[in-house]
């Protein structure tokens, strides 16, 4: 393992851009100097997805994801921030230096290694002893042909064999120079310097990209007291929460199928596999944990769980549903008849009956689990009550509205109880739930509300705006004022004042309430689109005699606005002489701007969730307005904390 330097690092930096890095994933549409989209994060039908090619940023105001074009690989592709900037530095052929890891992380990546490279030898050796000895192949080899598994298969998932004889692995490998110790921390050996797996046939656990993890190693003796599986103890490699078994080769089927099968067992993911059902993979053994639905999840929302039918494995199915579903994934089940599991009941009926079965028995969760609990529930109408209440509670875990509502239904249904009744139950979790979220997240943001609230600008009178949208008007006005006279100015290199406001303003165009200044703000952008340089001319000679009104009046009168600033004794200095102060100007008139649209976004919403609160509504669309004043809030604070900044000045 190596680092990327710093150097690589800013060359790939340099050379991204945001709208090519996007413009791969996201059919983008120029609007204005910006691109605009359809949200790859949230299902949406129409575009809030804003791209900025000047800052190098994407935003989406639906859902409020946001970053730069590293931080849009990283979402998009799942990828940590190092594997982004490969992926970057792929894409645009930038040769990458790298640099060696410091002595700390080299020595952990070593200790990593020396049992990657242990296990790897072990996996080698097991190999060999099932094919090139006497006893490897005649119990061993034997086993697993007996059990129906041809040698291609084997190879492909490395199986093995210990032959358990005086430690020879042990033997073997420290006469070969490999250190007892490692062995020890691979759990290859025990504390005792003894082989850890004896008589077994191994089955090598993979991480996604191959490496051997450890083992499973099955007894082929009947002895009850035997353990049927002894599995790799937990080490600096073996994690067994995140360890999904059979994912290195599952991978590209579960891409392609887009589905992902989930056994318990080794030999479950290997006759399945070798029966040409590759995407699958097991939890082995293990109830199902958030660590290994992550894994499933790079590649497909798509789950099908497939366990035995004994009460065990129906528990563990309804265990992992929850967790799957909190992950959003779309999970379905299918339970083994007959006290089989997948591997037996494959090689029972055949591959096309059991494809058949796959197909047209998968049902989704909550049929399920209605079924299920239906069974025993039919006649006890406390138990029906309880039944309904389980089946609340694993709905609510769906973040999806229209998913739920469908659920709902068919819950309804099933259950003959009304669609009303269950909404208001799981509305009550879910809005339980959120609450304790808002609970926690407020705290944070405590910082944000303490901050003074701006201060109102003593208005010119004259203006006949209706109470509500005083204030505006007159910071409208400005921004005008600072387009019309300013707007081609350099205001940082290779960025113009306009550029500048309409960027930090695109979020806020529809919110002006002068028509004639949401049309200025239009010339801008379209004028900047076609790559023409924003003169006042273009306003003063504008066909529509408002627009050139307008422009010719604030060129005229600069000042006039001017003076209330002054009188608010906040921009006194920049008031001098305006002409020099356009950067200024218009970074703290965006920021005034901003500041009133949002207290009164504000305002609008907090009525909102009166309303909803007050009709009890929809608590999605409670959940949505929450949502929103929570971040409107963090935005006023930002920008209060901004302009204080531009105060002192
Ligand atoms: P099963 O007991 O269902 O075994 O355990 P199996 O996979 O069907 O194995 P065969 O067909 O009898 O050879 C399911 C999984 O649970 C884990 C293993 O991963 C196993 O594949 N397990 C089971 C253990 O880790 N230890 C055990 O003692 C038993
Ligand atoms: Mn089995």
């Amino acid at each position: 393992m190596s680092y990327i330097s710093d150097k690589s690092v800013q060359q790939i930096y340099d050379t991204i851009k945001v709208e090519e890095v996007v413009g791969d994933f996201v059919h983008l549409k120029r609007r204005g100097i910006n691109h605009i989209g359809l949200c790859p994060f949230h299902h949406e039908k129409t575009p809030s997805f804003n791209v900025s090619a000047v800052k190098g940023i994407f935003k989406c105001f639906g859902c409020g994801e946001g970053g730069d074009a590293v931080q849009f690989v990283m979402k998009i592709e799942n990828l940590s921030y190092p594997e982004s900037l490969r992926w970057l530095a792929k894409k645009y052929n930038i040769q990458l230096e790298e640099i060696a890891p410091s002595a700390e992380a080299m020595e952990k990546q070593q200790a990593a290694d020396s049992l990657y490279i242990v296990n790897a030898f072990a996996q080698e050796y097991f190999l060999a002893q099932l094919f090139d000895t006497d006893y490897g192949r005649s119990i061993g080899l034997q086993y697993f042909k007996e059990r129906g598994l041809r040698e291609e298969t084997i190879r492909r998932f490395g199986l093995g064999y210990s032959n358990g004889i005086n430690s020879d692995l042990v033997q073997t490998a420290t006469g070969k120079g490999y250190k007892l110790e490692i062995m020890q921390s691979a759990g290859l050996a025990s504390t005792a310097g003894k082989d850890f797996f004896r008589q077994r046939v191994m089955f090598p656990i993979h991480n996604l990209s191959g490496k051997v993890l450890g083992f499973g190693g099955r007894t082929l003796s009947s002895d009850k007291k035997t353990p049927k599986y002894l599995n790799t103890p937990e080490s600096e490699i073996y994690h067994k929460s995140k360890i999904l078994y059979g994912i290195s080769q599952a991978k590209k089927a579960i891409l392609q199928e887009n589905m992902c099968y989930m056994v318990e067992g080794y030999m479950d993911v290997i006759t399945l596999s070798q029966a040409g059902i590759e995407n699958v993979v097991a939890s082995s053994g293990t109830s199902l944990t958030v660590g290994q639905i992550q894994l499933v999840k790079r590649f497909s929302p798509n789950i099908t769980i497939l366990y035995d039918g004994d009460a065990a494995g129906i528990k563990a199915a309804l265990r992992g549903l929850e967790l799957v579903l909190e992950q959003d994934m779309n999970v379905k089940v299918l339970l083994i008849p007959n006290g089989e599991d997948p591997d037996s009941y494959l090689q029972k009926v055949g591959v096309s009956a059991f494809r058949e079965f796959l197909q047209k028995e998968a049902v989704d969760f909550i049929l399920f689990k209605t079924r299920l609990l239906l069974k025993d529930a039919k006649d006890d109408p406390m138990k029906r009550a309880e039944l309904i209440k389980d089946l609340v509670e694993s709905i609510a875990h769906i973040p999806e509205t229209l998913k739920r509502s469908v659920y709902v239904k068919q819950c309804s249904e099933l259950m003959d109880i009304g669609e009303q009744i269950l909404h208001n139950e799981i509305n009550k979790r879910i809005a339980a739930r959120l609450k304790k979220n808002l609970e926690t997240e407020s705290k944070n943001e405590q910082l944000d509300n303490d901050l003074p609230a701006p201060i109102e600008p003593g208005l010119d009178e004259t203006f006949s705006i209706p109470e509500k949208r005083r204030g505006h008007e007159f910071l409208e006005k400005d921004i005008a004022r600072i387009l019309i006279m300013f707007g081609n100015r350099e205001l940082a290199p290779k960025e113009t004042v306009a550029e500048y406001i309409l960027i930090n303003m695109s979020e806020l165009i529809d919110e002006f309430d002068s028509p004639l200044f949401a049309e200025l703000v239009e010339i801008c952008i379209e004028t900047l689109s076609a790559g023409k340089e924003l003169k006042s001319e273009i306003f003063i000679q504008h066909k529509n005699p408002k627009i050139s009104e307008l422009a010719v009046n604030v060129i005229s009168t600069p000042y006039e606005y001017s003076a209330n600033w002054e009188k608010l004794n906040v921009f006194l200095s920049s008031q001098k002489m305006p002409e020099e102060n356009h950067v200024a100007d218009a970074k703290s008139g965006i920021l005034r701007f901003k500041l009133r649209k949002i207290e009164r976004l504000m305002e609008k919403n907090q009525q909102e969730i009166k309303k909803i609160q007050e009709a009890s509504g929809e608590i999605e669309d409670l959940i949505k307005l929450i949502k929103v004043q929570q971040k409107l809030i963090n935005m006023r604070g930002e920008i209060a904390r901004e302009q204080n900044i531009v105060v002192l000045k």
